[in-house]
């Protein structure tokens, strides 16, 4: 999904305080910035925000930060929020980067909701379920975290499912076909109306990591 550059993002970053200027600066210090220390939560990708800005809306004690590289995009995600929704932030910045804006510890779960499938095979180290991100994640968490990721591509789910088999993680609640399933509370991203309004089965999976079981 390339957005091109709108004359108005660059005024969007002046004025809304849900966008985050200096991540690296809030390193170890996000409950600072939010006031509180309840638990955080991170979207990777997080696109326009439908996702991240309902999940804060739904689950006040929670403070949700999501991370998109389109500058673009992550500016109508903030766009989208309301001024009220005060736990919830935004950084335009990319996973690789991950560990500059947080401290091992810090988050205690990812969310990753139809990330590119990046389809041909030697893109595979692109795919944000490949174990060398997945180390990332690890790192991330310190002790321990979970990851529930959504897409609507077999070939990366399939992928996806053997990354955190071969890398040590728990998984629950695996779904091939998630909205024909029991699963309650799901919040829909916008990719994922898309696909499913074309009748593509949306998969999911719950990964967690504990370090003291390996
Ligand atoms: C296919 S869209 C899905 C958007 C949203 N999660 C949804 O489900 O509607 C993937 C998004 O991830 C962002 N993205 C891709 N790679 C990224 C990376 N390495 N770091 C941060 N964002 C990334 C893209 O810019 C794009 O907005």
């Amino acid at each position: 999904m390339r957005v091109r550059k709108k004359a108005w993002t660059a005024a969007e970053y002046e004025s809304n305080p849900h966008l985050c200027h200096n991540p690296e600066e809030h390193k170890g210090k996000w409950s600072e910035l939010f006031g509180n220390s309840k638990p955080i939560y991170i979207e990777i990708g997080c696109g326009k925000g439908r996702f991240i800005s309902k999940s804060a809306y739904l689950n006040e004690d929670i403070n949700f930060i999501g991370i998109e590289r389109q500058s673009t995009i992550v500016a109508t995600a903030a766009r989208n929020l309301a001024p009220e929704q005060k736990n919830v932030m935004l950084i335009h910045g990319d996973v690789e980067n991950l560990l500059e804006f947080f401290e091992p510890g810090e988050v205690q779960r990812i969310y990753i909701n139809f990330c590119d499938p990046w389809p041909k095979k030697k893109w595979y180290k692109r795919r944000l379920t490949y174990r060398g991100f997945l180390a990332k994640y690890k790192e991330l968490f310190g002790g321990s975290g979970e990851i529930f990721f959504k897409t609507d591509n077999r070939i990366l789910f399939e992928f996806s499912l053997n990354e955190f088999c071969g890398d040590g993680w728990n998984l629950s609640n695996i779904s091939l076909d998630l909205h024909s399933s029991d699963f309650e509370g799901n919040i829909m991203t916008e990719y994922e109306e898309k696909f499913s309004s074309k009748g593509f089965p949306i998969y999911r999976l719950e990964a967690r990591w504990n370090k003291k079981q390996q």
